[in-house]
């Protein structure tokens, strides 16, 4: 029998534990032996619900149990979870999380902690939800030499501009929706300001080309700020407006990363994800381009992407996965280096070589973000949003 621990029983630990009661027989088939819930740590009383018996609040426990394999750590933020994580690694546990900020800022060093321990620490729930893309990107992409990864990662404001633009709800409403069905942060100013989505192309940077990147070096704007005039005269234009991360490497070895609202071309298979649904493309250079949409956020979607980590850590209990990031990577001075095209709104006269969208509704490029934001300056634009080409 296989023992695990969940730490942190909310909606993703929580998850969890329904998918082993829904599949844990199949489960116990591919394992090759029983999976055992053993513990839950959680400072909230569980003595009323199904997990009583495993409920503890010292982790210790975990920490001190011979028999215990894995941990789940799903408690989020990065003060607890950091301290438990490096504590079960250093015990010689394994550790599978959905913990985004704590993978973003410190994985670089718990993945050393479990290099030198010789145990797991895995994390496909962190980008994407249930979409299978880290173990892809770092596994069966290996072969290739990555050149850029670009998608909707957070489903929270997927699921918010959505809403408001079908739906024809308020932005407060369809927040309240995404907190409702459990997709957005605890503090959900993270996903509508962006840095949720800047966490999660900083891991798939990290993993894609090996070298750290912090979410505190890039550039992340959220939707805050967007104008749905905007959206609007995209649409009727042939696009959509997505709240993108891309990240890309160029032929020098610098890199460049960010996350930023984006007029995307209908035809692009970006364009018609929407709700909670995520889609990530990667371009490699002998695959080309590769796409993996699905749910990321909610409940069971997430612990999919748990349980599948708990397997793999369960089958290479004495073979650790081989996977991490080293020193800081080279990025580019993204404001003047990185041309793109941008889309411009605003009561001025159709700038010169520019594509007309509606009245007052122009495209142009490429331009660096510095020469972009001087012309808007110029013509008093009202709007200025990079278009994904
Ligand atoms: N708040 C996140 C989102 C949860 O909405 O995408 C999944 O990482």
């Amino acid at each position: 029998m296989a023992n695990f621990a969940i730490m942190g029983f909310g909606t993703v630990g929580s998850g969890v534990a329904e998918v082993l009661r829904m599949n844990g027989e199949s489960i116990a088939q591919k394992l090759g032996e029983p999976l055992n819930l053993k513990y839950i740590l959680d400072v909230r009383d569980l003595s009323a619900t199904p997990y009583a018996k495993q409920a503890v609040k010292d982790f210790a426990v975990l920490e001190n149990d011979p028999e215990l394999d894995v941990v789940v750590e799903s408690i989020g933020g990065a003060k607890v979870a950091l301290e438990f994580t490096r504590r079960a690694l250093l015990a010689g546990k394994h550790v599978v999380t959905s913990n985004k900020e704590l993978v973003a800022t410190h994985g670089r060093e718990l993945l050393a902690i479990a290099k030198e321990k010789n145990v797991n620490y895995l994390f496909e729930a962190s980008v994407g939800g249930g979409i299978p893309v880290l173990r892809p990107l770092f596994q069966c992409l290996a072969g290739n030499q990555i050149q850029e990864i670009v998608g909707i990662l957070n489903g929270t404001t997927n699921y918010i501009l959505t809403r408001m633009v079908k739906g024809g709800v308020t932005f407060a409403e369809a927040l309240k929706e995404a907190q409702s069905k459990g997709y957005a942060e605890a503090n959900p100013a993270a996903d509508v300001e962006g840095l949720d989505a800047g966490r999660k192309i900083c891991i798939l940077s990290d993993l894609a080309w090996g070298r750290e990147v912090r979410p505190e070096a890039i550039s992340i704007q959220g939707i805050s700020h967007l104008d749905l005039r905007d959206v609007d005269i995209a649409s009727r234009a042939g696009y959509r407006v997505k709240l993108l991360g891309r990240a890309l490497r160029l032929e020098d070895g610098r890199q460049a990363a960010y996350v930023a609202p984006h007029l995307v071309p209908a035809d692009c298979p970006i364009a018609p994800v929407d709700d909670v649904f995520n889609a990530i493309m990667i371009r490699g250079n002998a695959v080309g381009d590769v796409m993996f949409y699905g749910r990321g956020a909610g409940d069971l979607p997430t612990a999919s992407a748990v349980m599948g980590d708990v397997l793999d850590a369960l089958t290479h209990r004495n073979r650790r996965r081989d996977l991490g990031w080293s020193e800081s990577a080279p990025l580019i001075d993204q404001e003047r280096e990185l041309p793109l095209y941008w889309y411009l709104r605003g009561d001025f006269a159709q700038p010169e070589g520019s594509e007309k969208l509606a009245e007052g509704a122009y495209i142009v490029g490429p331009l660096s973000a510095q020469a972009a934001k001087e012309l808007a300056e110029q013509v008093k634009a009202a709007a200025l949003m990079p278009v994904l080409r």
